[in-house]
């Protein structure tokens, strides 16, 4: 292996940075020639690749997107450009690639781990909805924007006295809504993995409201419903005056946590490793603080498995 590449696919996540850094420098700590494709996928059809030395990943481990530009490919997902992704690989002599991403990214590393390019992925998504590893790059720096907002959201709660509707992203895995919604102390937190009661919801702002509580935040994840629609059945049910903020894409940036920071320092590192050891088609993933490599068609095939304790924790402590 004398030629590694690295990219960054689908939607950027805080840390990205910081594990194309520890990917660039292990690299060339070992003499290898690092090489950075840029826009994720595209730049593997369409060589859109230069050549990384120690400086070109300098004053980035705590900038959150990803200098090398990220998008979602769809002429990757064909034969044809996956053809074309390898005839670049060639004509680059490029001999391994770690590309860091989220599921449809893992799936475009198996995908070329299958015909035969060496190749490792590294989770990075800030919905940490892969289910073989506890953490993905992002997730963390995610939770702290989102609790930081709720924060801010509730001064105005109790000023108004009014519920308030948080909603957060995470496709269809409800992590960022449960970990900010415990973080933050909300009174009710929405999941796609929960069936959503309005009664139950509208049942607990009368109680609040009924027991002198001023504020009322509802933290709600983007796969679950509308939040205006869900906004307006409050209002109608309660009588109580009920506003939506949707976070969106502030979500997704932000200088990395030192959790994210580090989980991708050292997953970066660990990559070149493998691909140095001739290792290929293998995920990387944390579990009890330890970060590990798997297959990763098996890795893939993990479903995500909801936290119930968590969420009854964050149930019975917003009573
Ligand atoms: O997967 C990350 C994520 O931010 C999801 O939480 C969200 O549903 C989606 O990407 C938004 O995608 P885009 O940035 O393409 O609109």
């Amino acid at each position: 292996m004398k030629t590694i590449g690295v990219l960054t696919s689908g939607g950027d996540a805080p840390g990205m940075n910081a594990a194309i850094r520890g990917v660039i420098r292990t690299g060339i700590y070992n003499n290898m020639r690092m090489m950075g494709v840029k826009h994720g996928f595209n730049g593997l059809i369409t060589g859109d690749i230069d050549d990384m030395d120690i400086s070109s990943v300098s004053d980035i481990i705590q900038r959150g997107g990803t200098i090398l530009r990220t998008a979602r490919c769809d002429e990757f997902k064909t034969e044809e450009g996956q053809k074309k992704a390898i005839n670049v690989l060639e004509v680059f002599n490029i001999d391994g690639l770690i590309i860091l991403g989220g599921d449809g990214s893992l799936r475009g590393a198996k995908a070329l781990s299958d015909k035969g390019i060496p190749t490792i992925g590294v989770p990075c998504t800030i919905d940490n909805d892969l289910g073989y590893t506890d953490y993905s790059i992002g997730f963390y720096t995610a939770v702290e924007t989102v609790v930081d907002a709720i924060s801010k959201i509730r001064d105005t709660s109790y000023s108004h006295g009014r519920s308030n509707i948080v909603e957060v992203m995470g496709r269809h895995c409800g992590d960022i809504a449960l970990y900010s919604g415990l973080a933050g102390g909300v009174e009710s937190i929405l999941l796609p993995e929960v069936p959503f009661d309005i009664d139950s919801i509208c049942k607990k702002v009368i109680q609040g409201k009924n027991r002198g509580k001023l504020h009322n935040i509802i933290v709600l994840a983007e796969g679950v419903s509308n939040a205006y629609d869900v906004a307006k059945q409050i209002l109608d049910k309660t009588g109580i005056e009920t506003r939506v903020t949707v976070l969106g894409h502030i979500q997704r940036g932000g200088s990395p946590v030192p959790f994210d920071r580090i989980l991708a320092s050292e997953m970066g590192k660990m990559a070149v490793e493998l691909l140095m050891e001739d290792k290929s088609g293998r995920a990387l993933g944390v579990k009890c603080n330890d970060i590990f490599d798997m297959d990763i068609s098996e890795a893939l095939e993990v479903e995500k498995q909801f936290d119930v304790n968590r969420y009854n924790t964050a149930k019975i402590l917003s009573i």
